[in-house]
């Protein structure tokens, strides 16, 4: 498992490294999708809109992806404009060339849950799996919606949002928490964790508390992003405000490695 900091934008660095794995899984195997797992949220905009500009100057083709996304809000209409649905389609599907029946997002009016979510474990394992799935994180830790508590085996299911998530995302519903919804289809801690690969980012001093408390703890489910511990394959990328509450042995490690290269876009600590 990695931990790594950014030296430059992460949003860059993380659409750069989808392309690169894209493009090497693809120029391997020229009959298969690459199958992405997405986030949603404020930290990953920047990630967008440098894919949306990898397609527009001819430096990525999106037909060969097939996604599917970590999770949606429940009661909450597709064309509602905080709608992940909605959300997906403003900052990667308008302006990508992604066929619509490769696009999978969880649909949070379902009147029955269960089979909802069930059938989106099947289109992932029909699709072959992840091959690498995105995230950012919770300021308690969770990852997609698996709020603390958590099971590090729990899979598909509709979950119930802690205030402060809740609280967290209100700034999209101008501030109203009322406006909030209380439930949500997400993705498990162990469906993230089948993924080949997994790149988390965190950004801001928000993030810092859950960015330390993985760092130094084992992995608990008290704290959804130290399932990141269990898979053998996984990154979390964060920026200077989020690596601020890191142990100090941690930032002078990362210290150490900037002195030596200065230029490099991340720095890399293996946990
Ligand atoms: C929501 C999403 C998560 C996301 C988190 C952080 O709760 N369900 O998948 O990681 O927000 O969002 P932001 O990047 O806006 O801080």
């Amino acid at each position: 498992m990695k931990l790594a900091l950014a030296n430059i934008n992460l949003g860059l660095w993380a659409a750069a490294y989808i392309k690169e794995t894209a493009q090497s899984f693809l120029s391997a195997h020229p009959q298969e999708a690459f199958t992405l797992g997405l986030p949603t949220g404020g930290t990953v905009t920047d990630m967008y809109a440098n894919l949306r500009l990898f397609y527009q100057t001819g430096q990525l083709d999106f037909s060969p992806f097939v996604t599917f996304n970590m999770d949606e809000y429940v009661h909450l209409l597709p064309e509602h404009p905080q709608s992940y649905h909605s959300y997906m389609q403003e900052h990667l599907f308008s302006g990508v060339n992604i066929a619509p029946q490769n696009r999978h997002i969880l649909n949070g009016m379902t009147q029955d849950p269960q089979a909802e979510c069930a059938a989106y474990e099947k289109a992932i394992r029909q699709a072959g799996g992840i091959k690498l799935f995105l995230g950012g994180v919770g300021r308690n830790g969770h990852l997609a919606f698996n709020e603390p508590g958590s099971s590090f085996t729990s899979r598909t299911r509709m979950v119930e949002l802690t205030p402060g998530t809740r609280e967290a995302n209100a700034r999209f519903f101008g501030n109203q928490l009322d406006k909030v919804p209380t439930h949500a289809l997400t993705v498990g801690i162990a469906t993230l964790l089948d993924a080949q690969e997994i790149l988390i980012l965190a950004s801001g001093s928000k993030k810092a508390q859950a960015v330390s408390t993985f760092a130094q703890s084992e992995p608990t489910e008290s704290c959804p992003l130290t399932a990141l511990k269990l898979h053998p394959n996984a990154m979390l990328l964060i920026d200077k405000e989020a690596a601020s509450l890191l142990p100090q042995d941690l930032k002078q490690c990362f210290t150490d490695l900037q002195t030596q290269n200065p230029e490099a876009a991340i720095y890399c600590l293996e946990l």
